[in-house]
């Protein structure tokens, strides 16, 4: 801790005072109803503060945070380094229209970007507020380069809820209940996903097949019957399903699809919101398939918490002109300064490293816990991208949600928060810098609330 933050009572372990949610949090849910529009929340957790792993909530109960903000507090709540350049950029500059005049803190940010996404030629940079926006921009960047319109997106992939990212998105109806007509254009491919898929391959098993039998699909049938190679200006893709259900496909999959993308004149957008900036044990998890995407999506944890997005391009792809996209806030400086102190964070405390090694740590334990609950049929993810799911039957993987939703709320109670992803999954994506004794806390809690729960 730096001197800024030494007056903070250290947070060390789950400490459940009072049974969650407490009295003071049931008010501000209460008032929370009141005045805020229904959105997607599933579990009453209040916070006051937060630090490094844990969050505290109003009643005084200590949690264990397993959930990172859906993604965000990659680096743990309140990292002192970043704290403290926010801190003094604080009283220098916050928002000068970054697209429209020019101060050094976004140029930095977009050369910290550039420097460390996969590949060497020349990049490019617009920044958003938010992974839906970063996905409208990529649409556009596509659009131009291409001069096409169509794209094909994946079932069970996320993308975002703004109109044009929703005709993108496929992971629950619900998110197109009444919303049509979205985005024109848009097909869906089947996702090759080795647990569960429509062909009945063992995607473990057989990875190559499964990997062949989606890109024979979309050659020989999508772009053979109702999706004109003329017309399609690319894919868009996340190197690792995350809201789907964290589904990591076969490792040849995706330069498998970008060769095929690459044959029809059309791009990969690919979609790295989730699994950016060391998630996956790798700064991107494009590295884990060895691809260097042209289009690339960016937001939660790229600032730590500060919202920023981003769309990284290849330099050719970058608008033929000015005015044809632009916004208010991306750049904002208190952002660009995070997202720097950030990347350097990540450098200097080697947090790839550790993400790597407590993920197989963290994920050889919950495989343990599938060896002795049956409810858990599949054990999987990258680095600490980690999710099981829950089954209703080994045998026939039929997902079991209710039991899922149940476990999710026995985690909160046990002083562990979590979130639920995909029919049947719960995902654990603590902060990179987990230590091995909390990662054996958040396995004890996981533990005890799998008892609870069967
Ligand atoms: C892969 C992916 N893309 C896009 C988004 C949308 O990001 P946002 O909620 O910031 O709009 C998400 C959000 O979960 C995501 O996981």
């Amino acid at each position: 801790m730096t001197d800024s933050t030494h007056s903070v009572e250290k947070m060390s372990r789950i400490s459940i005072k009072v049974p969650p949610p407490g009295p003071n949090a049931m008010k501000i849910v209460e008032e929370d109803t009141k005045y805020l529009v229904k959105t997607t929340k599933s579990l009453p957790i209040v916070a006051e503060k937060a630090q490094g792993a844990f969050v505290q909530d109003v009643d005084g109960n200590i949690y264990l945070d397993f959930s990172t903000g859906i993604s965000v507090t990659n680096i743990g709540h309140i990292h002192p380094y970043v704290r403290d350049k926010v801190a003094i950029q604080l009283d220098k500059l916050w928002h000068f229209a970054g697209t429209d005049f020019y101060y050094r803190e976004q140029v930095d940010a977009a050369r910290a970007i550039a420097e460390n996404t996969p590949g060497t030629f020349q990049k490019k940079v617009f920044f958003s507020n938010s992974g839906a926006e970063s996905n409208e921009a990529a649409i556009k960047l596509a659009k131009a380069h291409t001069k096409k319109q169509e794209f094909i997106a994946f079932i069970g992939g996320f993308h975002g809820r703004t109109q044009g990212a929703l005709s993108m998105t496929a992971s629950k109806a619900i998110q197109k209940k009444g919303f049509f007509p979205t985005m024109p254009g848009v097909e869906h491919a089947i996702f090759p996903n080795p647990y569960r898929n429509p062909f009945g391959i063992d995607g473990y098993e057989n990875p190559d097949e499964l990997e062949n039998r989606v890109i024979d699909y979309i050659e020989d049938y999508m772009l053979h019957t109702y999706v004109h190679p003329d017309n399609l200006a690319g894919f868009i893709v996340e190197p690792v399903q995350g809201e789907g259900g964290y589904i990591v496909p076969p490792k040849g999959f995706h330069r498998k699809l970008m060769k095929l993308a690459d044959e029809n004149n059309a791009v990969v957008i690919m979609d790295e919101v989730q699994t950016g900036f060391g998630r996956t044990g790798k700064f991107f998890g494009s590295e884990h398939f060895g691809v260097e995407p042209e289009i690339m999506s960016l937001a939660k944890s790229i600032a730590s918490g500060i919202p920023m997005g981003a769309v990284v391009v290849k330099d050719s792809f970058d608008f033929p002109e000015q005015s044809l996209h632009s916004n208010t806030f991306g750049g904002n400086a208190l952002a660009s300064v995070a997202c720097v102190a950030t990347i350097e964070v990540i450098k200097k405390e080697k947090l790839l490293e550790n993400a790597t090694r407590i993920g197989a740590y963290l994920k050889k334990r919950l495989q343990e816990l599938s060896e002795k609950y049956s409810a858990i049929g599949d054990v999987r993810g990258l680095g600490l991208m980690l999710a099981v799911d829950f089954v209703k039957d080994r045998k026939t993987k039929e997902p079991d949600t209710k039991l899922r939703d149940t476990f999710e709320l026995n985690a909160f109670r046990n002083g562990l928060l979590s979130l639920p992803t995909g029919l049947s999954a719960m995902r654990f994506i603590p902060p990179l810098n987990l230590s091995e004794e909390q990662a054996e806390m958040g396995i004890e809690a996981i533990e005890k609330a799998i008892k609870a729960t069967i």
